[in-house]
């Protein structure tokens, strides 16, 4: 066998058609029947319920790979905005109806219940909002459906419980996968993997893979030596820790395949700590460019459904933020008080915090000229490290492209003070000089108005280019 990096068995292996999902089938004949008779049908949305990893959002996949539709997704993290629903709902019902020969559309909206959070009635909202309107089959995913906030889905879904996988089940699994791996795996090492994983099929696999790729066999020994004894998985903090200190490739990945997060989830844990754990800013740049193109990777797979990019994304994500620090790499050891991503643990800003990201997005995107969602994906993250590494030019910047002090907040964090305490100074700087025009002549008070915001600004513009190359350089 070859080094080369392989797709996640999880990925690799999801059921592509519904007979694949394993011991799900009263959950599949309702939905197939219910497919079938839309739109005539009591409730226009499914949702599907149940522990994590047992084939929830595998089925939907499954069905529209198998029965040809085209599958509209999205997360629960894209409906806190309003908006964002209406316009899935909005392309949905019209693009249905337009083009007659097109494919036939199912929407997925997974893990709704991240929406439970008070600050997201809206939602709610427009969840219930687009299963009226909706045209399209809509299927929706949960963990628990039963708090009291989402009551409303009770209203317009039909609930369609997922069972937790059975021991034997989770082996059956496995052994398929050892069988098309060519692994030879001993029964007890399964058994060992099976009893972890507590009907996690997700977790079961990701271990079965830690232990046998690339050694050609599974044995109990070699479980028991690489899987952590007791906690299923590593804590986003231990996780941390150990992709940072990481100091091989192969080190650095299995950071995440042993981890509780997900790489949605620590590229926002990355995002939020790379500055904490290293200090030379060329380092930081680095690792949130790496982060950066793993994100924009991320996204193309999203879209295309090309999962063979993920490999390099999973890469960036994990070997590239790793191994960036190249100047300082005293610092992959240093004591780290990890922080938790503000994007996650400020869920009452989360809404704010996100209309200011977009502001700021378009006036990045009109300074640079490119489009929003690239300055977001490409400028935003290595912005932030400036921003967090050096008040004194992110304040010249922030002076240059008119920033207000949410959107300073939002780039630099709890560094935000140092940043608009050089700010004001150079606003005063400003004023004076405008007040000592005013004095003057009113020609010398145009001159003097004039002069000096446009050489901050010269300047300023100068800056976003070189940071612009940066990025294109690189790209
Ligand atoms: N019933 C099943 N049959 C076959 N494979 C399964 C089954 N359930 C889970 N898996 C495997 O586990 C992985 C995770 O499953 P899936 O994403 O469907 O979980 P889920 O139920 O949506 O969990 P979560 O609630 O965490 O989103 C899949 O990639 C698939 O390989
Ligand atoms: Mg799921």
């Amino acid at each position: 066998m070859s080094h080369q990096l392989k797709i996640p068995w999880v990925i690799k292996y999801r059921p592509r058609k519904v007979e694949d999902v394993i011991n799900q089938e009263e959950a599949k004949s309702k939905v197939l029947e219910w497919l079938k008779k839309w739109p005539n049908v009591t409730k226009k949305a499914l949702l599907f319920y149940g522990p994590p990893g047992c084939g929830k959002t595998s089925l939907v996949e499954a069905i529209s790979n198998e029965f040809g539709y085209e599958l509209l997704e999205m997360n629960a993290s894209d409906f806190r905005r309003k908006e964002d629903i209406e316009r899935v709902a909005v392309r949905a019902s019209t693009m249905q109806s337009l083009f007659a020969s097109g494919k036939k559309k199912l929407i997925l909206l997974d893990e709704v219940d991240g929406v439970a959070n008070k600050e997201d009635v809206g939602g709610l909202e427009a969840i219930e909002h687009l299963v009226k309107v909706t045209k399209v089959p809509i299927i929706m995913t949960a963990n628990n459906p039963w708090d009291q906030k989402l009551r409303i889905l009770r209203d317009i879904a039909e609930f369609v419980q997922f069972r937790k996988l059975e021991k034997r089940d989770l082996m059956k699994l496995l052994h398929r996968i050892c069988n098309a791996e060519n692994l030879h795996c001993d029964e007890d090492a399964l058994d060992y993997i099976v009893s972890r994983a507590e009907g996690d099929a997700r977790a079961a696999i990701n271990d079965l893979q830690a232990v046998g790729e690339g050694f050609g066999e599974v044995t109990l020994e070699r479980a028991k030596a690489i899987l952590r004894p007791r906690d299923k998985e590593r804590d986003p903090f231990e996780t941390l820790k150990l992709l940072f200190s990481s100091r091989y490739a192969w080190q650095a990945r299995n950071a995440l395949s042993q981890s509780q997060l997900d790489y949605e989830q620590l590229k926002l844990w990355l995002e939020e700590n790379i500055p904490h754990q290293y200090t030379d800013m060329e380092d930081v740049l680095r690792a949130y460019e790496a982060l950066s193109k793993s994100d924009i990777y991320l996204g193309r797979i999203v879209k295309s459904g090309d999962w063979d990019l993920l490999v390099y994304a999973m890469d960036l994500m994990t070997v590239g933020v790793a191994l960036a620090a190249i100047n300082n790499p005293r610092d992959k050891d240093k004591w780290t008080k990890y922080t938790f991503p503000q994007r996650i643990s400020i869920m009452s800003k989360l809404k704010e915090v996100r209309s200011v990201r977009e502001d700021l997005a378009t006036i990045l995107a009109k300074h640079l000229h490119t489009s929003a969602s690239t300055a977001k994906s490409d400028v935003l993250p290595i912005l932030k490290a400036m921003f967090v590494s050096n008040p004194e030019y992110a304040a010249k910047l922030a002076i240059g492209l008119g920033l207000s002090e949410k959107m300073i907040e939002i780039l630099a964090g709890t560094n935000k003070q140092a940043i608009l305490d050089y700010y004001r100074k150079v606003e005063e700087l400003l004023e004076k000089k405008a007040s000592e025009a005013l004095a003057g002549t009113k020609k010398l008070k145009q001159e003097m108005k004039k002069e000096k915001p446009e050489t901050e600004k010269g300047k300023e513009k100068k800056n976003t280019k070189d940071l612009f190359s940066f990025t294109k350089k690189s790209g």
